[in-house]
């Protein structure tokens, strides 16, 4: 097997080869959360299935692309389309990209999700800046033979979340009279939605949101010394008193309709980076 750190100079490569400029930030846009992608000055698109060694998506259709360009004169690089543990993916599949975007240059990664709330004083549609999570996924995206060119053996998970980002976030949020809130996200494997007792375990726990990505991909952008944010929009509520069946459709309608927001909030923040 190639080893990991060719497979992502190649597909590093590749894309520098396609796109003009270098990327300062990266972008990952979470379901239901695409609409970011309409703010970039889009210079060139890559479809996964192109790139050397990306994951390759089995639906039809669902390629995904990196979109290269810049949001308030920034070079960004941005996945519209992420892989995730569930779908059958290894953990180093799901973080390749961020690898790449880490060889590629970028100093900072902005990550978004759809996400349920756990917290008493959350609504759906309002927005979780991620201080903090809890690693539930059943497998690490570090496990194997560390490579040191790529990170330490035992990376320090005292401070994932960048406090700049997450303070200049809150003021943003502030500012714009958004429903803001500062929390911890717990990342799980899915597919299921969580069980009542599950939610309150993970509230329990002391977890706000729950969601089923993020969480890889911030481990190995730590790994990598990346500054990282990420934003929870909060598309169901897991502890309530109703009966209500939580679908894949509720997330996704719940997290489209919080896009603008999150897309305002984004952009701002790419501006004062
Ligand atoms: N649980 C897990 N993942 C999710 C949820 C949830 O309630 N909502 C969106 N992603």
């Amino acid at each position: 097997m190639e080893e990991l750190f060719n497979k992502i100079q190649s597909a590093a490569s590749f894309i520098q080869q396609h796109i003009a400029a270098k990327p300062v930030v990266g972008i990952i846009l979470g379901s239901g959360l695409g609409g970011l992608a309409e703010t970039i000055a889009i210079d060139h698109r890559l479809s996964y299935q192109d790139i050397p060694h990306f994951p390759q998506s089995t639906v039809k259709g669902h390629s995904g692309e990196l979109l290269s360009g810049k949001i308030k004169g920034k070079e960004v690089l941005a996945m519209a389309g992420r892989f995730h543990f569930y779908e059958g993916y290894s953990m180093q599949e799901v973080t390749f990209p961020v690898r790449v975007m880490k060889a590629l240059g970028i100093n900072t990664l902005m990550i978004s999700n759809a996400a349920g709330g756990m917290n008493a004083a959350f609504r759906v549609g309002d927005m979780m800046i991620i201080r903090d999570h809890i690693n539930l996924m059943p497998e690490h995206p570090l496990r194997g033979k560390n490579d040191e060119r790529l990170g330490v053996r035992f990376p320090d998970m005292s401070e994932p979340y960048n406090k700049d980002l997450m303070k200049m976030a809150a003021e943003i949020g502030q500012k714009e009279n958004f429903r803001i809130h500062t929390g911890v996200y717990a990342g799980v494997q899915g597919p299921t939605f969580e069980t009542k007792a599950e939610y309150e375990y993970l509230h329990h726990i002391g977890a706000d949101a729950v969601g089923m990505s993020t969480v890889p991909e911030v481990i190995v952008a730590v790994h990598a010394g990346l500054k990282v944010f990420a934003l929870s929009v909060i598309s169901d509520i897991g502890i309530r008193q109703d009966n209500d069946p939580i679908t894949h459709e509720e997330v996704l309608e719940a997290a489209e309709a919080a896009t603008p927001k999150m897309t305002k909030l984004f952009v701002e923040m790419i501006e004062k980076i």
